[in-house]
């Protein structure tokens, strides 16, 4: 297993370009079964979880062709329900369920299970699908959701902790071939959402409000082949941008949609970073003097789960008492002890972590336990004196296209070893 070796302190300067987001990347590989014509998306983020959709997508029968940053998937024939153990093995894949009912009128997929930052349940992803008609039985470690006839319905997707995205993104994809007019209420606004509603529009589907609680979908006969780009991954984004500012330094982070990070931008200002905006740039600027600030997880247009360890580190570089409270994912503070191998002062209080930033933080031995924390003790590494070294790097890779090479074209001193 691969590690990431940073000797930190140096301020990162110059700039860098953002690739396609990985959670759009997912649902919109799996739209792709809703058709039987071929469909090209472009932008696709390199990225392990990419590959992992597009060999679920061959073992449904789809041809892939992969390109440079493309990919062409046509679903001709949708031969069997996958192969059970791919589908298990990553939490995205449960995006499948939506276009299998679509198409299929039944899915037959193994029961995703809770992961390192909490439950995630599927509740609300098979209440869509009653909703639709279907019948539900989970056995074996399945899930098998079937129906003779897929019918719009009026669809309240809110959960304890608010909307869901991947179910959301299910039930707009199932309704676009249902009979008649479905309503979602309460779904999710996250831009991944609205990039999805915009492939299915252009293979034909008939949806309105995408982005907003409340999305129409009219069901049609049949989708047709389309081509797509992915737009851009906000929380690489977001990620670059805290890199820079955790570092004191001068980053242009080119090529993303700054509106979809309106929440983490008014934190970063509040926190007495410095940048500037342009249509797609965000240009973080040396900042004199930076200020503890609260912050809460929210669906969007709130401030991001997935932003939430990042932010942390910037926390830490903050003098005072910050207070940042989790509400999407109930154990999503495992990089909480990985900072404190740093120097670290925070203590975790119920859905809380409270931060006692402005003490300087020393380069240690780490380990990556998901996507997002990994990310975080990589911004703790480039921040903290000494050398880190972040172990179990493959979670970054999941959803991080080469952030070494892209962190070394900023002039961090960052480099890829076999480690443990
Ligand atoms: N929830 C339910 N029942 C459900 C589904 C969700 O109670 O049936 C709860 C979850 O437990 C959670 C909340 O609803 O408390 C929101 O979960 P959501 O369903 O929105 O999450 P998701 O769709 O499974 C996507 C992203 C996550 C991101 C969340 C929240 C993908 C592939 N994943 O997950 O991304 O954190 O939305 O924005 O799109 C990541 O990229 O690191 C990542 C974890």
């Amino acid at each position: 297993m691969d590690c990431l070796v940073i000797k930190g302190g140096k301020p990162l300067k110059g700039e860098v370009k953002i690739s396609g987001a990985k959670n759009a990347a997912l649902p919109l590989m799996a739209a792709t079964l809703l058709t039987g014509e071929e469909c090209t998306l472009r932008n696709l983020p390199n990225l392990s979880d990419v590959r992992f959709m597009s060999s679920i997508l061959k073992s449904l029968g789809a041809t892939v062709e992969t390109g440079r940053g493309s990919i062409k998937v046509r679903a001709k024939k949708i031969e069997g329900f996958g192969d059970y153990d791919l589908i298990r093995k990553m939490r995205g894949s449960i995006c499948i369920l939506g276009p299998l009912m679509g198409r299929l009128k039944e899915a037959k997929i193994s029961m995703p299970g809770g992961c390192v930052i909490g439950a995630r349940p599927i509740d609300l992803h098979l209440k869509g699908m009653r909703d639709l008609g279907a019948k539900i039985s989970i056995k074996s470690g399945y899930v098998h959701a079937k129906t003779k006839d897929l019918r719009g319905a009026e669809s309240f997707l809110g959960g304890r902790c608010g909307p869901t995205v991947l179910g959301t993104a299910n039930l707009m994809m199932a309704a676009t071939l249902a009979k008649g007019k479905t309503v979602i209420h309460s779904a999710a606004c996250e831009p991944e959402i609205e990039d999805l509603a915009n492939f299915l529009i252009a293979m034909g589907a008939k949806i309105s409000g995408a982005g907003s609680p409340t999305i129409t979908i009219q069901g049609v006969k049949k989708l047709y082949g389309a081509e797509h780009r992915v737009i851009p991954d906000r929380i690489e984004a977001a990620t670059f941008a805290l890199a820079g500012a955790v570092t004191n330094g001068n980053v242009k982070v080119q090529g993303c949609v700054p509106g979809h990070l309106s929440a983490v931008l008014d934190k970063m200002r509040e926190a007495g970073v410095k940048f500037s905006l342009e249509k797609n740039s965000i240009h973080i600027k040396p900042s004199k003097k930076l200020k503890s600030v609260d912050i809460t997880t929210m669906p969007h247009a709130g401030f991001p789960t997935d932003v939430q360890a990042q932010m942390m580190v910037l926390m830490l570089k903050s003098p005072g008492i910050s207070i940042i409270t989790e509400r999407i994912f109930e154990s999503r503070f495992m990089h909480v002890n990985e900072l404190a191998r740093m120097g670290a002062d925070i203590s975790i209080e119920g859905p809380s972590a409270i931060v006692k930033g402005g003490k300087p933080l020393s380069g240690a031995d780490v380990m990556a336990s998901d996507l997002r924390a990994s990310a975080a003790l990589v911004l703790a590494g480039l921040s903290a004196q000494g050398t880190t070294r972040v172990n179990r790097v493959y979670h970054i890779d999941r959803g991080y296209e080469d952030i070494d090479g892209k962190l070394r074209s900023l002039g961090a001193n960052i480099k890829r070893e076999p480690g443990h």
